[in-house]
């Protein structure tokens, strides 16, 4: 067995907003080898980098508490004051059994496949219009202009928030991330600033339920603040009102992620890129590689309630988990050359981007949908994609992996 102080050399070198921001996976490689769960004075945080010591904490939700993943900082008292009017949410992601259970049979009311399938025509008609919004100019940022502005379009009609608010919801999003996991990067004065969007986001979203309330509509919030079912008491405004913002997050930022990752992947390898444009690998393949190889999802934390062990080693009741499913998703025992970027390969275990257990991603079919309707329009419209210019930085994010732009390039002939 272990303790922390002897695990302090891997993870004082841990750093996932600087020397590990572009490309993390040689160091989670050494992890899994040499200290499979190392703990990070920096973060307070013990890491697990092994994809079967992950599987088991998502599998005992009793043992490893979600109540901490979206996280208490202790922030300036600049931030702090402008936080006041604040309400902390309880979303379905940093609840436990029961109340977790109750929430997701209700929202799970609102993503069941026939949902899904419903907003494919949305999907499409808002991935070509954003593609005609650019097609002529030959060039443009493809995260900026496209990855990004497409699923935050999508989740806001599912919720029923007007398009004509996209921008201000785009706003808010941000503030939200960078308070709770962009934080370590950014100055008071950013904080204070997204402290304040975040009280606004707030306000706002409980007058779209006030009014959804007041007469329903064809819309997520109608659709869960009406919802019954026999086993559960219905959601009160309050809730819905916390878990809105949450949902717009959860539903565009990572699959933004997604579609930029793997359009990367793809502009780094010509002969799959070539495979890709001939189709003769699927597009569905193109996404779950996409998944895997480059997560938009890093990882999400948890906490022990108990003393406990992985790995060999001691994890003290109260103890901050972070399960590095980015490094999961490479680890050698589970994947065929797992640093390679594969469409088709044959694994031999499914990836852990959408996580695993109770709290597997809800939104993952539309994430899927999403990406497979996006690659598939970029690749039919945009023929001859190329990157131009050099590879841009990738944002500093302790939870999400992603671009800041994408610049590409194709023919208009
Ligand atoms: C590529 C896109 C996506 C990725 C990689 C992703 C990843 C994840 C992961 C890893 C979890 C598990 C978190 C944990 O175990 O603590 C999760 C949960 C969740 N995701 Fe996603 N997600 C994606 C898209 C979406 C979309 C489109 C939505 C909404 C429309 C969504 C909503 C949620 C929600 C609400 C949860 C919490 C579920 C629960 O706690 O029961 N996600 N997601």
């Amino acid at each position: 067995m272990t303790d922390g102080s002897r695990l302090m050399s891997l993870g004082e070198t841990f750093s996932p907003f600087d020397a590990h921001l572009t490309d993390p996976y040689p160091f989670y490689g050494v992890a899994r080898r040499e200290e499979p769960v190392f703990y990070s004075p920096q973060f307070d945080i013990w890491c697990v980098t092994r994809y079967d010591d992950i599987v088991q904490i998502l599998r005992d939700p009793v043992t490893f508490s979600s109540r901490d993943t979206i996280p208490h900082h202790v922030f300036p008292p600049e931030v702090t004051a402008a936080l006041a009017d604040y309400r902390f949410p309880t979303h379905l992601i940093n609840a436990d059994p029961p109340e977790h259970s109750r929430l997701r049979a209700i929202m799970n009311q609102g993503f069941n496949p026939a949902a899904v399938e419903a907003i494919a025509s949305t999907v499409v008609s808002s991935a070509n219009s954003l593609i005609d919004s650019f097609f002529d100019d030959g060039e443009a940022d493809l995260f900026g202009q496209f990855a990004y502005p497409l699923p935050l379009r999508v989740i806001l009609r599912v919720l029923g928030v007007p398009d004509a608010d996209l921008q201000q919801c785009r706003t808010w999003s941000e503030n939200l991330d960078a308070i709770f996991w962009g934080w370590a990067t950014a100055t008071t004065d950013h904080l204070v600033e997204c402290a304040r969007g975040l009280v606004a986001f707030q306000r706002y979203t409980e007058s779209l339920v006030a009014d959804r309330a007041a007469v329903a509509r064809d819309d997520l919030i109608s659709r869960v603040l009406h919802a019954g079912l026999r086993d559960f008491a219905a959601l009160t405004h309050e809730e819905v009102v916390d878990l809105v913002p949450g949902l717009i997050i959860a539903g565009h930022q990572t699959t933004a992620d997604l579609i930029g990752n793997t359009v990367s992947a793809l502009l780094a390898d010509a002969p799959t890129m070539r495979k890709a444009c001939e189709g003769s690998i699927s597009l569905q393949d193109i996404v779950e590689e996409g998944l895997r190889y480059d997560s938009s999802i890093l990882g999400m934390p948890r906490t022990a309630t108990t003393d406990v062990e992985i790995a060999g080693t001691s994890i003290p009741a109260g103890g901050k988990l972070f399960l590095l499913f980015g490094s999961a998703n490479h680890d050698e025992k589970h994947y065929v050359q797992p640093d390679r970027f594969l469409p088709g390969n044959e694994h031999r275990s499914p990836h852990l981007a959408f996580g695993k257990g109770i709290h597997f991603c809800i939104g993952a079919a539309l994430a899927r949908l999403e990406g497979r309707i996006a690659l598939e329009l970029i690749l039919q419209r945009l023929s001859g994609l190329r990157a131009s210019g050099p590879v841009a930085p990738r944002t500093p994010n302790m939870i999400f992996r992603g671009f800041s732009r994408l610049n590409v390039q194709w023919d208009i002939t």
